[in-house]
């Protein structure tokens, strides 16, 4: 990225793709994508019991949800949630012209959906969320009949402190059980709940603040990870302090946790847990429209701000609810774990609403998978009986490095179903996850999906269909996914072929629009290819017919599972002094799948320092957050460009990884720097 806006427009357009119709795409190929299966591998269905009926069953509802998407789901919609009004409508518009609606005229509540329904049907007392605080010791186990009253205490919180139907609350929390109800609350009374992610900095808590036009904060006074203590509320004081989010924000509502002092603003700062004891544990669920929205979550593009992506009610929920149910083979008596932060997608639709709506047995788990020790999950899995357990390729991957001993340490045997999503899972860590956790008669589970898609599009359903490591195999009830030509945009046919992703009918869950912007929701997802929704990813389909992910084909990095747009890091290294210009891209990471590679042209006369290094890294934490802390600062002196200007990020990803291969190079307009960067690269 160049100080310079009007050439920022030139930088997003890498290597000639962009967000136009018809765009040519050089697809990138991740670190662990590429390896092909190996033949023996272990592949195998799972232990779920009529294996032959369940996969005839998948074929012929499969058929019928794609045949007849509207009565497929018409039908479910009826079935698995309850309405204060049942909807006449299930689809109504389509891709092509941006304004998909599902169950328009139905009137419900997801909170309602969520817990009261299941007490009402005689569940209450059934385990609804089991909390796994920082410290193993640190165990709670809250009944549905419990989260009601929590919940609803909360609403009634946040009603009499001006909280009303349609307001936007940013919640800012830990990962204690809180953070779900303060979730729950807002959907009980119709608030729209932006939950930003417990690692992100003040910078972008008050551009999200800024950008929903939030009045209302939720935070604790300080979080626990790993033994540590994390500062949240000085964070969002800190993010309140900037003009964008002090003339918006009215109320920060602050849940203890920690028990540090805090500073506390009169008239602005409250404490929940004074508050609620006072509050009743009855609260009517207001009525929503299935079309009303129910969160908005910001996640990065390949340009500028994060965009907010907005998810309605009704559709979001019912494809919460089947998704969980059926692609993890959920059981009445199942104890589920998903381990992800509920500040991602993830958290929403697998630890809160999913679960929640199926009557399941939820974990919300506060620390890290190395605390203590790197046996925690093991240990969890043991104590709690989990049966089902959900995390990302990157937590297996740090784990393997120590060895099968601590895992062979604990009973793993109540484990039937192990899900993976956020990165292709690379070959070693499927077999790992497979044989060491699962004993190799638990199924994986590999879950292709996106914020935007509410829920998962595509894997192999345990005991339907067989799984492939490092492939999510195909779509899920409904989704009919398309291998694109990225050129000319025509659908690719037959197997052994290339392209991009995309999906070819509307899906209950899919994300209705960019908040505020629906002119970028048309040109991201809808416009690139006519008809169809682009997932931003490229994608091969191999001789029998199973999908392989290759990875972004924008420039957002995957790091460790965390989506980040290197617009926004470029962005934040070129506001130090020293950083003329800089040009940030993904390479193979062993652990977190892809690193971040910072190359940064310095001001005339300034040489790099381990100091300055510290300095970048410091400033993508201030603006981003830690999680998108740059793996490598590499000095250049100048940027690979071609003869028309646009960075070759292809040589750039090619040097970071140590790749000597680097490929024609002629086209440069001066080749003789990228000597110069593969020497910096190894400093
Ligand atoms: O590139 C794909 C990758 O993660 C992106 C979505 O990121 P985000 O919206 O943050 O959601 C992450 C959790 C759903 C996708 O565009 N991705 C996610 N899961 C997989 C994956 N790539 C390959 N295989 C997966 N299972």
């Amino acid at each position: 990225m160049l100080k310079c806006a009007a050439l920022l427009t030139a930088t997003c357009l890498v290597e000639g793709f962009a967000f136009t119709p018809s765009p040519t795409v050089s697809l990138p190929i991740l670190a662990h994508s590429s390896k092909p299966f190996r033949a023996d591998n272990p592949r195998r269905l799972g232990n779920l019991g009529l294996l032959s009926t369940k996969k005839t069953a998948f074929e012929s509802d499969y058929a019928s949800s794609i045949d007849n998407p509207s009565d497929y789901w018409f039908n479910l919609a009826k079935e698995k949630l309850d309405w204060y009004t049942q909807p006449t409508k299930s689809l109504t518009g389509g891709l092509a012209t941006a304004d998909v609606k599902w169950f328009e005229d139905g009137k419900l509540n997801a909170c309602y959906n969520c817990i009261d329904r299941h007490i009402e049907n005689g569940r209450g007392g059934k385990t609804a969320i089991i909390f796994e605080g920082d410290e193993p010791s640190d165990v709670t186990k809250y009944s549905y009949t419990e989260v009601l009253a929590r919940v609803s205490k909360i609403a009634n919180m946040m009603k009499s402190n001006g909280v009303k139907k349609g307001d936007v609350v940013t919640i800012y929390m830990p990962m204690t059980p809180d953070i779900i109800f303060s979730m729950l609350a807002c959907a009980r009374i119709g608030a729209v709940h932006s939950v930003v992610f417990a690692g992100f900095s003040e910078d972008a808590i008050a551009d999200r603040i800024a950008a929903s036009g939030s009045k209302f904060v939720f935070t604790s006074d300080g979080g626990l990870r790993g033994g540590r203590t994390i500062k949240l509320k000085q964070t969002v004081d800190n993010a309140i302090a900037k003009d964008r989010a002090k003339v918006l924000v009215e109320k920060v509502f602050v849940f203890k946790r920690t028990n540090e002092d805090v500073n506390f603003v009169d008239g602005r700062d409250l404490w929940a847990d004074d508050l609620l004891s006072s509050q009743s544990t009855e609260c009517p669920a207001e009525v929503m429209g299935a079309e009303d929205p129910l969160f908005i979550l910001y996640t990065s593009g390949s340009t500028g701000q994060p965009k907010g992506i907005l998810h309605t009610t009704g559709g979001y929920l019912l494809y919460a609810q089947h998704t969980t149910a059926t692609s993890f083979d959920l059981q009445p008596d199942d104890i589920y774990a998903c381990v992800a932060d509920a500040g991602w997608i993830t958290g929403h639709t697998y630890i809160c609403y999913g679960p929640l709506l199926n009557g399941a047995t939820s974990t919300v788990f506060e620390s890290t998978p190395l605390y203590p020790d790197e046996g925690r999950y093991w240990d969890m899995i043991q104590r709690h009986k989990i049966n089902i357990f959900y995390t990302a390729p990157t937590a297996i991957r740090s784990l393997m490095r120590f060895g099968d001993e601590p895992p062979k340490k604990y009973d793993l045997s109540s484990l039937r179903v192990l899900g993976s999503v956020g990165e292709p899972i690379n070959p070693a860590a499927w077999d790992w996850y497979n044989d060491v956790i699962g004993g190799g008669k638990a199924t994986v589970v590999d879950t292709y999906w996106q914020t935007e898609t509410g829920g998962h599009v595509a894997l192999n359903l345990p005991g339907v269909h067989e799984p492939k490591a490092g492939s999510c195999r195909g779509g899920t009830y409904g989704i009919d996914l398309a291998i694109l030509d990225p050129k000319s945009g025509e659908v690719i046919e037959g197997n052994d072929v290339e392209g991009v992703l995309a999906i070819s009918k509307p899906w209950p869950g899919m994300a209705r629009t960019c908040l505020g912007d629906h002119e970028r929701y048309k040109t991201t997802y809808l416009q690139p290819y006519p008809g169809f929704y682009f997932a931003g990813d490229g994608a091969r389909r191999d001789s029998s017919g199973y999908i392989w992910v290759t990875g972004r084909v924008d420039d957002v990095i995957n790091s460790s599972g965390h989506r980040i747009g290197t617009a926004e890091l470029e962005s934040s290294l070129v506001s130090h002094p020293l950083v003329a210009q800089a040009a940030v891209v993904g390479y193979p990471h062993d652990i977190k799948g892809e690193g971040v590679a910072c190359y940064c042209t310095l001001t005339k006369g300034t040489a790099m320092t381990d100091d300055l290094r510290k300095d970048l890294k410091q400033a993508v934490r201030s603006s981003i957050g830690p999680f998108a802390t740059p793996d490598m600062i590499i000095e250049a002196p100048a940027l690979p460009m071609t003869r028309s200007g646009k960075i070759m990020r292809r040589i750039l990803r090619k040097i970071a990884g140590g790749d000597t291969e680097l490929g024609d190079t002629s086209t440069l307009a001066d080749p003789t720097c990228v000597g110069v960067l593969v020497e910096n690269a190894k400093a």
